[in-house]
């Protein structure tokens, strides 16, 4: 092994953190990210300390592999990986993308559980083949390969033991235990893992990651569990991202093995000061909010509501709390802007919240942020973070861009939308009705711009409290198999519904639409 998986004895607590937000989480239903977008996020995980970042499936799209291609030229400290199926064709391809890392790591699987291996019509014995042959080509390429058995967890004992050694034989260097469909649990987790290392001839050469799916609940602790046998890799996602319920997510990984270090003796090298940032970011990119009672990044994961949990805060934040804020990087001055403070204040408050800005841009986050503090009293940090959104969006192309809307609402109905749009520059009207304020501004949109995308997703959600809050308004759209999202916020709901659809058209038109993995994922069995 080159890279830093390479351990020595005394080294044996680490624990190596493989971020799949970019693959995995990606996989989201709906979770699209723009090739910019995608760069940054890779980056921040980079200066987090993310040991290996796997930057996507480069077969799936010329999208994927550009995106596979330009995170691997950018990386710094982090091995880049991407994921490619049992055939020669998806590991060249996928070497040809991740080759320009400094660290570069090839991931390939198969399905190896019965339900899967009859999917491909493979005997037993022609899969162990094909095994062979398909990580040894890739170690050919590249002297850090991963194997993954998909759906690890449902496959047979016996059968389980002999991939993985014919994996090994083969010359993969980590070996990723799936838990595809979030089936196993903890105690059963740690068997698995104990039963490898003890049958199997080689595994104490190798690295065993754990790769687990919430589809129970139980993925953060199925992980542990592995870690506690003898895993040293946990793949995880930001915030949990990923297929269904999604993937264990690393804040949570991370910070229990911090917290409960006494009974978890394991280090990672995540700078865990980047995570609220890294979370947030996350959530606005990929369109997926964060649900309050989410374990450590959500909302509410240090708020204290009756009054004996904040008596006993104020007296000692240790009696209802088990880490603290800072240590994610949450800040607790939240202390709210408002329509007298300055460029150098927003630009203070904004490091503050982990992003640094080029003057133009601060330029034009001061404008909105301004124009918001004459709606708004108090301008708070998800306030800000929610304008930074929203100025992101209105980058994406202005193809499409709101000029005036007035709308008509009530208990009587229909409730009506007068709708000025420039489109290309050029300004044009209409007057449309809907079953409600938002259908009729919609209604009134596809008028002037009629196309045939089908709404997937609309999601209202509100960013602080009080009636003059903002909302941040997320809008999926589905065309031919390709996804368009579109984000806004806003202190009058409607306007932020009309920006967010408008901002899910111009990346329709400017063509920034993502293809759904899923499908390759089963043509993987
Ligand atoms: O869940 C899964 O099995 C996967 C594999 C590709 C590792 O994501
Ligand atoms: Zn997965």
């Amino acid at each position: 092994m080159t890279d830093k998986t390479k351990r020595t004895r005394s080294e044996q607590d680490r624990v190596l953190i493989f971020d799949t937000t970019l693959r995995d989480g990606e996989q989201s239903p709906g979770a699209t990210m723009t090739h910019e977008e995608k760069l940054e996020i890779a980056g921040l995980l980079d200066e987090m300390g993310v040991d290996v970042i796997e930057a996507g499936f480069p077969i799936a799209s010329e999208g994927d592999f550009a995106a596979v291609s330009a995170i691997a030229a950018q990386s710094k400290n982090s091995v880049i990986c991407g994921l490619a199926r049992a055939s020669t064709t998806d590991i060249d391809r996928c070497w040809e993308a991740v080759k320009h890392a400094p660290l570069p790591r090839i991931h390939t699987f198969i399905g190896t559980s019965p339900l899967h291996r009859d999917i491909t019509a493979l005997t037993q014995d022609e899969m162990i083949d094909k095994i062979h042959a398909t990580v040894a080509h890739a170690r050919n390429l590249c002297d850090n390969v991963q194997w993954s058995p998909m759906d690890a967890t449902r496959t047979e004992h016996d059968y389980l033991c002999r991939v993985v050694e014919t994996a090994i034989k083969a010359g993969a260097t980590t070996i990723n235990i799936p838990d595809t469909v979030g089936y196993t649990a903890p105690r059963e987790s740690a068997k698995l893992i104990r039963m490898l290392l003890e049958r199997v001839p080689g595994a104490d050469q190798i690295i065993f990651a754990t790769h687990c799916h919430n589809d129970l609940g139980m993925a953060t602790a199925n992980s542990l569990a592995a870690v506690e046998a003898g895993a040293r890799q946990i793949e995880c996602t930001i915030n949990g991202l990923g297929e269904r319920a999604g993937n264990t997510a690393l804040e949570e990984v991370v910070m229990a093995m911090r917290v409960r270090n006494d009974i978890m003796p394991y280090r990672t090298a995540i700078d865990t000061t980047k995570i609220m940032h890294l979370s947030r970011r996350v959530s606005q990119v990929s369109g997926f909010a964060v649900q309050f009672n989410k374990a450590v990044v959500g909302k509410n994961a240090f708020l204290h509501e009756s009054g004996i949990h904040q008596d006993g805060v104020l007296k000692n934040v240790q009696t209802f709390e088990i880490m603290r804020p800072e240590d994610i990087g949450l800040y607790a001055k939240n202390i709210a802007l408002g329509k007298h403070s300055g460029r150098a204040a927003l630009r203070s408050k904004l490091e503050e919240l982990g992003y640094e800005m080029g003057d133009n841009q601060l330029k034009d986050v001061f404008v909105r942020f301004k124009a918001l503090a004459d709606r708004k009293k108090e301008v708070y940090d998800d306030d800000l973070i929610a304008l930074i959104v929203d100025n992101a969006s209105a980058a994406v192309d202005d193809h499409l861009q709101l000029r005036k809307l007035k709308v008509v609402c009530g208990t009587e109905g229909p409730q009506e939308a007068e709708l000025t749009l420039a489109i290309d520059g050029t300004e044009t009207f209409i007057d449309a009705t809907g079953d409600g304020p938002v259908d009729a501004v919609f209604n009134a949109i596809k008028m002037l711009y009629p196309h045939d995308a089908k709404l997937d997703l609309y999601q209202v959600q509100a960013v602080t409290e009080g009636t003059d809050a903002q909302a941040t308004v997320s809008v999926r759209l589905s065309l031919d198999g390709q996804i368009f999202t579109g984000q806004s916020a806003d202190t009058d709901t409607v306007v932020a519904s009309a920006k967010a659809y408008l901002n899910a058209l111009n990346r329709l038109h400017a063509g920034q639409g993502r293809t759904s993995n899923s499908a390759l994922m089963q043509s993987a069995s």
